[in-house]
């Protein structure tokens, strides 16, 4: 066994998977030592299966049923998560809130992307919310951050990376959506080679 393994990374996603993208051009391009070793998806058909079929990842679809209930799902998760042995799970884009029973599995090692800075704008529509702020209470900026996910508060918890970026007096949700996204692929690299060059 080599003395520093490649970490490996399990990213579960739930649409378009342009942040998925950004780590396996990273690898590729030799920007970040690790290895995508499985794709986990909670919705059939997201264009992020396809870039990660493009790029030979293992790619799994995990629909919850019916009814299902979370603790149910989650631990079907775990034992299709855990079979690939990650170092790490990342939650690139994954809308769906997640329970100790998965959490609790992967202790310091699930990270999300969050598109909003720490403590503002946690859970859904965290752009349109900074832009709604911007044009009614002055707010000049927004940002963009990684953190660990401890327990099952919604975007919350220790900060790897943040980064800031600047709201304009004439943004649209698209313009500053494209910003935002522009400053969200950069900074997960960042703080995944933090991650990767410090883990254990
Ligand atoms: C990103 O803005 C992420 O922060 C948020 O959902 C979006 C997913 O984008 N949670 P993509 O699927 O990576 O393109």
């Amino acid at each position: 066994m080599k003395a520093n393994p490649r970490r490996r990374i399990a990213v579960l996603v739930s649409g378009t998977g342009s942040n998925l993208q950004a780590v396996l051009d990273a690898i590729g391009s030799g920007a970040l030592d690790a290895t995508v070793v499985a794709v986990v998806s909670n919705r059939a058909d997201v264009y992020a299966l396809e870039r990660a079929e493009a790029a030979g990842v293992p790619t799994v679809c995990l629909v919850p049923g019916p009814g299902e209930a979370r603790s149910d799902y989650d631990a079907r998760l775990v034992a299709t998560v855990a079979e690939f042995e990650p170092d790490f799970v990342l939650l690139a884009g994954w809308m769906r809130l997640l329970s100790m029973t998965f959490l609790s599995r992967f202790p310091n090692r699930v990270i999300n992307l969050h598109p909003a800075l720490p403590g503002q704008f946690p859970g859904t529509h965290a752009i349109e919310r900074a832009l709604e702020a911007a044009q009614r209470l002055g707010l000049h900026r927004t940002g963009v951050m990684v953190h660990f996910v401890p327990d099952e508060n919604v975007d919350d918890g220790p900060v790897i990376a943040t980064a800031e970026v600047d709201i304009h007096s004439d943004d649209t949700v698209e313009t500053l959506s494209a910003r935002v996204h522009a400053a969200e692929h950069a900074l997960l690299i960042t703080a995944l080679r933090a991650v990767v060059a410090g883990a254990g």
